[in-house]
């Protein structure tokens, strides 16, 4: 392979690649923990968005209690570059997987999540040691309809089983709400707190998150701890959810146009294994950065179909940044991201807990 020289703007870099404005990111950052400080709301950012120590750091640096991931291979990774309190909110089975999560006890401060005997079980007969417990919550399905017990009984119960766990300590509850029923997930969580509470187990922490409810997560009389994650980057999704505007994005995906076949239609050098095709429910798979009218409305593996329509041209060779639907699987995609300022780019890293999915 020929050895590239380092670019030394975005003009230099070779397509596709991810794009990443720092000053956006880092105003992101600095705009969810001022809201969540206003409203003494601690913040416990998930990286799955990023998968960066450099950005887990910022994260911290700038008001943090610590960080969320969402698996220990995450944890591994960032645990590795210093991060020394994390959550994981999975349920964690198996052997090998338990092991891990022991080592990882030894050296940073961990907590992580149950919704059932089973993984109960498994986390009681792991961490026998009363000098030293984990901390485990309960998860609650609040109307997500993912994991989590789906009543406060039940809560109540798991809650007793992990007070009774000699190497366990119960942290309270944690969910991952419906976008736009954070309310719905209050209500739930407030029974279930109280009848913990009146049963004498006293919810130390109540997490919850979402980045589409960012905005509304200090309205909450019950929630103690919030986890945003695409609030760094933030993309189409949920500048579609009034999270922020197209200018508040950071993350981009570099692109090339390779061919033009007809006048309406060009062709990216970046398809679904660049952009991902996940699109969180919207019509197309992502929009060209200032060029109004050219829409993403097609993926093949290599290939990415722009629709041109009113004024929108384009021309063959063209450079061109696509802004994705949902940033958070793209991360996933590419091995390096380059952190830019303006134009000018500031460093490329390695996606360090990219593809940590056990
Ligand atoms: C458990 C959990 N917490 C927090 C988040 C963060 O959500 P968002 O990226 O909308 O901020 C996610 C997203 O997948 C999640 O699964």
């Amino acid at each position: 392979m020929i050895d590239l020289p380092n670019p030394r703007t975005i003009h230099d870099i070779e397509t596709p690649a991810v794009l990443i404005d720092i000053d956006r990111a880092t105003a992101n950052i600095a705009r969810a923990q001022a809201n969540a400080d206003k409203h003494r709301l601690k913040l416990r950012p998930h990286i799955k968005t990023h998968k960066l120590p450099y950005f887990a750091r910022q994260q911290v640096d700038a008001g943090a209690v610590g960080i969320t991931c969402q698996k220990i291979g995450e944890v591994e990774v960032m645990a590795e570059a210093g991060l020394a309190d994390i959550f994981l909110p999975y349920n964690i089975l198996g052997r090998v997987k338990l092991e891990r999560l022991h080592a990882l006890h030894g050296k940073i401060t961990l907590s992580v999540t149950t919704d059932s005997a089973e993984t109960l079980a498994g986390l009681a007969a792991t961490f026998t040691d009363a000098g030293h417990r984990l901390k485990v919550l309960v998860e609650c399905d609040t109307g997500m309809g993912r994991c989590g017990v789906q009543t406060a009984a039940e809560a109540l119960e798991l809650a007793k089983g992990i007070d009774r766990a000699a190497g366990l300590s119960f942290g309270g509850l944690m969910t991952y709400p419906a976008a736009g029923r954070a309310a719905e997930a209050d209500t739930w969580l407030f029974e279930a707190r109280d009848m913990l509470k009146d049963a004498g187990l006293d919810c130390q922490t109540v997490s919850s998150g979402g980045t589409p409810d960012i905005w509304r997560s200090g309205d909450t009389k019950v929630v103690t701890e919030y986890r945003p994650g695409t609030y760094i980057y933030l993309d189409r999704y949920q500048v579609a959810k009034g999270v922020g505007g197209i200018d508040d994005c950071a993350l981009t995906v570099l692109s090339t146009v390779v061919s033009h076949p007809t006048p309406t239609r060009a062709i990216l050098d970046a398809g679904s294994k660049a952009m991902s095709s996940d699109t969180l429910g919207l019509p197309d798979f992502g929009e060209l950065v200032s060029i109004p009218g050219a829409l993403v409305t097609g993926l093949s593996e290599e290939h990415g179909t722009v629709t041109l329509s009113g004024d929108a041209k384009l021309s063959i060779g063209q450079r061109v940044r696509v802004l994705p639907d949902h940033v958070c699987v793209v991360t996933n995609l590419f091995d390096t991201v380059h952190l830019i300022s303006g134009e000018t780019v500031v460093d490329i890293l390695p996606v360090a807990a990219r593809g940590r999915l056990t």
